[in-house]
């Protein structure tokens, strides 16, 4: 989604927006623009990398100034649409995450009033609307602007000649920076995390007032306080550190994540506390997410009723408000990496409004989810930059095994082979990464296919459907995952030589009819890939590429079966030349529905 950054101190505001820029370029884009004010505004922009925009911008004095990564919604990407926006006057400039909803009867009515508009955008109404009640107060005339638009935003107003940001949000992230003569607004923290690690979260409707050494919010009229966070996140680990791609080293820091989840778990941290499930008779669960984070859900799902013996249920939270819900006596929990996630924070209001116990697992300190939330629970996985999700989803499996094992309902003696086995799981992926060459073998043969299926039974089911959304972002690769028992009621008809099946098989109550399954997709001459235990030879003898992981408690194989497909995911774009970290037409944080 799109990346706003406002940047007002003592440096030269241009070199210091670049910079960010390059910081928000992980959300995913398509333009990128900065505006800087002295006493009037300047203007660089275009449909290009910030790279190459560093590279045709002339030298832009002031040091006060404006930001933006776009990822279009209206209008296609090109200079004109890119932002910051100005009004006609050319004295206000804006950047703007979100859609406005009424922007077609403002662009109307403001049009009749004689401003003239260039971009497709619904953003450009913005700036005219603020144009149309400025008299020399730039606050003033984005607290009446506001009055009148409809939608999701978090918008950062500059006008020419004021020395300050004016910004406001509504459904849409806005944290302030907060650094030593200077401050900064951005979407996000990665955004300013080399400048500064103490942030404040604006909530819907404030405004926020920045000057150089001054934060003021408002919100209707009156003077708000807003907490300061300092975050813990370094610039290190918003960094490559060597690595070719952020994806790839995010995958080499998920043994890390798992000893630092446990790190909390044995020094009796308490994951959170369940004991409201005794105390306030909840009998069941809801576990909601989308895309990666809503595959964890699922593997949640056969945690939490193989632990917990409650019911469970695990649902994407895009399609969670389009059916009437039965939600007395169940707790419900959210999974979301950015905690920003559309579609997941307006199920969060539904749940809320149901008067559902709310628990949000996410990964960033102070995102929305975790101040809608009654508890949050954040995983330890460090900023998570490249687009594709790998050690956030690590991360949250094990929250989910933290928290379950804490309140389990099993025997003594299985809890405490569980226990002992957790100490090994950080070595058992490293293992898994160590396998990397062997890997790399079975991409480069998945890597001249264009359709792939991933197969496998039980809770490493959701871990198909994992492999194959991996593996088709980043390598443009048409996958789908799928229930193994399901290939014969549809899916048969499309095997073959050319459409290779990838098997991952747990040795569980799943390996008899897994091996079944496997019998019938060679019969049909697809290729197959078996991603098997060390040991296993019966699949190693039929399958044409073969990865190994080691063995672990079928409850923890989605860990290293998960690690070896992201592996795999990685080494088959990188064969086909993709932009891994960036796939094409996605965004790290999806905040529009
Ligand atoms: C896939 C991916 C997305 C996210 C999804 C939810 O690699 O990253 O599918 O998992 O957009 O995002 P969060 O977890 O931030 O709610």
């Amino acid at each position: 989604m799109c990346g706003i950054i406002g940047y007002i101190g003592d440096k030269q505001a241009q070199l210091v927006l670049l910079n960010c820029l390059g910081r928000l370029e992980y959300r995913g884009y398509d333009s990128c623009g900065i505006a800087v004010s002295s006493r009037s505004i300047e203007v660089c922009k275009d449909a290009i990398r910030v790279e190459a925009l560093k590279k045709v911008m002339p030298q832009l004095g002031g040091t006060v100034g404006i930001g933006h990564t776009r990822w279009a919604t209206h209008g296609e990407p090109s200079q004109v649409n890119a932002h910051p926006h100005l009004d006609c006057t050319g004295k206000i400039a804006v950047v703007h995450n979100g859609i406005i909803n009424n922007f077609q009867r403002l662009k109307e009515q403001l049009a009749s009033e004689g401003h003239n508009f260039v971009s497709e955008t619904d953003t450009e109404v913005i700036p005219h609307l603020i144009e149309k009640y400025y008299d020399g107060d730039l606050e003033k005339a984005v607290e009446a602007a506001m009055g009148d638009i409809e939608g999701s935003y978090a918008i950062i107003a500059l006008a020419a000649g004021e020395p300050k940001l004016v910004t406001v949000r509504k459904d849409a992230p806005i944290i302030i920076g907060i650094g030593d003569r200077e401050n900064f607004v951005a979407s996000d923290v990665p955004a300013v995390l080399d400048s500064t690690n103490r942030v404040v979260y604006l909530e819907d409707n404030d405004i926020g007032v920045i000057t150089a050494d001054s934060i003021k919010v408002r919100q209707h009229g009156s003077k708000v306080t807003r907490e300061k966070h300092k975050i813990s996140w370094t610039v290190e680990d918003a960094q490559k550190a060597g690595y070719e791609h952020f994806m790839l080293k995010e995958i080499h820091e998920q043994p890390k994540v798992i000893r630092d989840t446990l790190v909390g778990w044995v020094s009796g941290e308490p994951a959170a506390d369940l004991a409201v499930m005794r105390d306030t008779g909840v009998e069941a669960m809801l576990i909601l997410a989308c895309g990666t984070s809503y595959h964890a859900a699922l593997i949640g799902k056969y945690i939490v009723q193989e632990l917990l013996r409650i019911p469970v249920r695990a649902e994407i939270a895009s399609e969670f408000n389009y059916y009437a819900q039965t939600l007395a006596g169940t707790m419900a929990i959210v999974i979301t990496q950015s905690g920003e996630t559309a579609d997941t924070l307006r199920a969060m209001k539904r749940l809320k409004e149901a008067g559902c116990r709310l628990v949000a697992i996410t990964n960033v300190v102070g995102s929305t989810a975790s101040r809608t939330a009654d508890q949050t629970i954040y995983t330890r996985a460090g900023p998570e930059i490249s687009v594709p999700a790998t050690k956030s989803f690590i991360a949250q499996l094990m929250v989910l095994y933290w928290l379950t094992m804490s309140y389990s309902k099993i025997e003594a003696r299985r809890l405490a082979s569980l226990t002992m086995e957790l100490r090994q799981l950080p070595s058992k992926v490293q293992q898994v990464l160590d396998n990397e060459d062997k890997i790399l073998e079975s991409a480069r043969y998945l890597s001249g296919y264009e359709n792939v299926f991933f197969i496998s039974r039980g809770i490493n089911f959701p871990v198909a459907l994992e492999g194959a959304l991996k593996l088709k972002e980043i390598s443009y690769i048409h996958a789908e995952g799928y229930a193994a028992g399901e290939l014969k009621h549809g899916p048969f008809a499309l095997l073959g030589s050319d459409t290779p099946v990838i098997a991952i098989v747990a040795q569980d109550n799943t390996y008899e009819a897994m091996l079944t399954n496997i019998k019938e997709v060679k019969a049909r001459g697809s290729p197959l890939i078996a991603l098997v235990e060390e040991g296993d030879e019966a699949i190693e003898k039929v399958a044409d590429s073969v990865i190994t992981v080691p063995r672990v408690d079928a409850i923890f194989s989605p860990l290293v079966n998960t690690a070896a497909l992201q592996l795999l995911a990685y080494y088959t774009a990188k064969e086909r030349g993709c932009p891994i970290d960036f796939p094409r037409n996605l965004a790290k944080s999806v905040t529009v529905e």
